[in-house]
């Protein structure tokens, strides 16, 4: 139902994956900060933004689009409406570090129905279109479906989180939710690309995710993929922005025990 759209991400996640790669790891990032030190954005984003919101504009001219660089732009009151993080880990991806991915979804009437995450340097694209089901190709192969892991206690799970971009400013950081679960689980990753967590925990690679202060393009594309895959989201906080738990039931329960 949802094909047009699906392969239209795909494609264009694929060749902005291909901007990234031909960068990456050179000296030619044009690195500079945004709200603050720890607030990076490179070429390499600059220029997939770039090639997607203009492919989708071209493509699809009366819809709207919001992407983290450029901000809003196409037709505003459309019920089609496409949420772009052309580079999801920047962090990451100017220290050299490969876990980085494009997001792009599509939302229909605020609903998401089509979520791409393409991470170029482990070539791991994870799709979803809603009430198809979640997948993941890696290496350019035939897409299986993922399904979240079943571990229903934290003592064997590993969960990941990230910190929000004004932790010199705002105490309220996240580093005294990491201090009360930390002894509780089986350990702890900062992955450093949100996009990739949730599609992390969709597949099972990571049994649970939660983080403050992201915005809409950092989870669009990956919370349809994790409710694909059979996962729940729940809303942390009401102030802080996009703040989300993310896991099966049990574990996100098991993680609201301990964050706030
Ligand atoms: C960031 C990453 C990071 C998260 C930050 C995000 P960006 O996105 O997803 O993991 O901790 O809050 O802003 O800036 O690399 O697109
Ligand atoms: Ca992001
Ligand atoms: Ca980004």
């Amino acid at each position: 139902m949802y094909d047009e759209f699906l392969t239209f991400a795909v494609a264009l996640a694929r060749e902005a994956g291909q901007i990234q790669l031909a960068y990456f790891r050179g000296n030619d990032l044009a690195i500079r900060t945004k709200s603050n030190i720890s607030d990076v954005v490179t070429r390499a984003d600059r220029e997939s933004e770039e090639l997607i919101a203009g492919a989708i504009v071209e493509r699809w001219p009366s819809h709207a689009i919001l992407g983290e660089e450029g901000g809003s732009r196409g037709a505003a009151a459309s019920d089609y409406r496409w949420v772009i993080d052309p580079l999801d880990g920047t962090t990451n991806y100017s220290q050299g570090l490969p876990v980085f991915a494009v997001s792009i979804a599509l939302q229909y009437r605020g609903e998401p129905i089509v979520g791409v995450v393409y991470a170029p340097y482990l070539n791991e694209l994870f799709t979803a279109a809603r009430g198809g089901g979640a997948y993941l190709s890696t290496g350019g192969g035939t897409p299986q479906p993922i399904h979240v892991a079943g571990k229903q206690s934290l003592p064997t799970a590993v969960v990941a989180t990230g910190f929000p971009y004004d932790k010199d400013r705002n105490p309220d950081n996240n580093a005294a939710n990491v201090a009360r679960i930390l002894p509780h689980v089986r350990d702890l990753r900062r992955m450093g690309a949100a996009a990739y967590d949730l599609c992390a925990v969709a597949a099972g690679f990571l049994d649970g995710f939660w983080e403050l202060g992201l915005h809409e393009w950092d989870v669009a594309a990956g919370s349809l993929i994790l409710l694909e895959a059979g996962g729940v989201i729940r809303e942390l906080r009401a102030d802080r922005g996009v703040s989300l738990v993310a896991g099966n039931a049990a574990i996100v329960d098991e993680i609201g025990r301990y964050v706030e």
